[in-house]
């Protein structure tokens, strides 16, 4: 048993890195054929993205381009259901094929209020990938395009996410040891 401490919480090893990688490769090698011929702008949620988002991108042989947004949901280790927007859009994302990067789907807030924000800018095209997703959680219909794993209502910490600012160093994933 590999647990760790962060705050107040003990946390028990479940994903390494290996199969998270592995998972990551699978995402951008359906991207490959999806967006073939493509120039898909990649819009990264932070700040648990970027992990995944520097993977993804290093396995994806199109061409592309990354930008990212901030937006916050989460205290400790709940949502809060009311999301703020930290850091805004820079470019305009009209006519682009737009793929939404996002280290989680939980409740699908996030995405919801990210997808009709995007809405107004006229992209092509917006498809939503993210690293986990916790369908027994959703409050609201989101489809998420391309996600590595789909996990039961647990909360995690690891390549990325975080408990109240830390654990987004760690290369592997951890649940919440309850
Ligand atoms: P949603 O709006 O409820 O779907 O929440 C999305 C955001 O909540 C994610 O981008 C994360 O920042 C945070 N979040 C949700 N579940 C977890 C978790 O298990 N661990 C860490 N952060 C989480």
């Amino acid at each position: 048993m590999s647990n760790i401490k962060l705050h107040d919480r003990e946390f028990v090893r479940t994903i390494s890195n290996e199969e998270i990688v592995a998972e990551v490769k699978r995402v951008a090698a359906a991207m490959n054929r999806d967006y073939a011929g493509k120039r898909p702008l990649l819009l990264g949620v932070l700040n648990g993205c970027f992990m995944f988002a520097a993977e993804l991108m290093r396995n994806l042989d199109l061409e592309c381009e990354v930008s990212f947004v901030k937006l916050s949901s989460y205290q400790g280790v709940d949502s809060t259901g009311a999301v703020r927007e930290m850091l805004g859009l820079s470019e305009s994302i009209a006519g682009r094929d737009v793929i939404i990067v996002e280290d989680i789907v939980d409740t699908g807030l996030t995405m919801k209020s990210m997808l009709e924000t995007l809405e107004a800018g006229n992209p092509a095209s917006v498809a939503i990938a993210s690293l986990f997703v916790k369908p027994s959680r959703l409050q609201v219909p989101v489809t998420v395009k391309y996600s590595a794993f789909t996990i039961p209502d647990r909360f995690i910490v690891g390549y990325g996410l975080d408990y109240d600012g830390l654990g987004r160093n760690l290369p592997d994933v951890y649940d919440v040891v309850e």
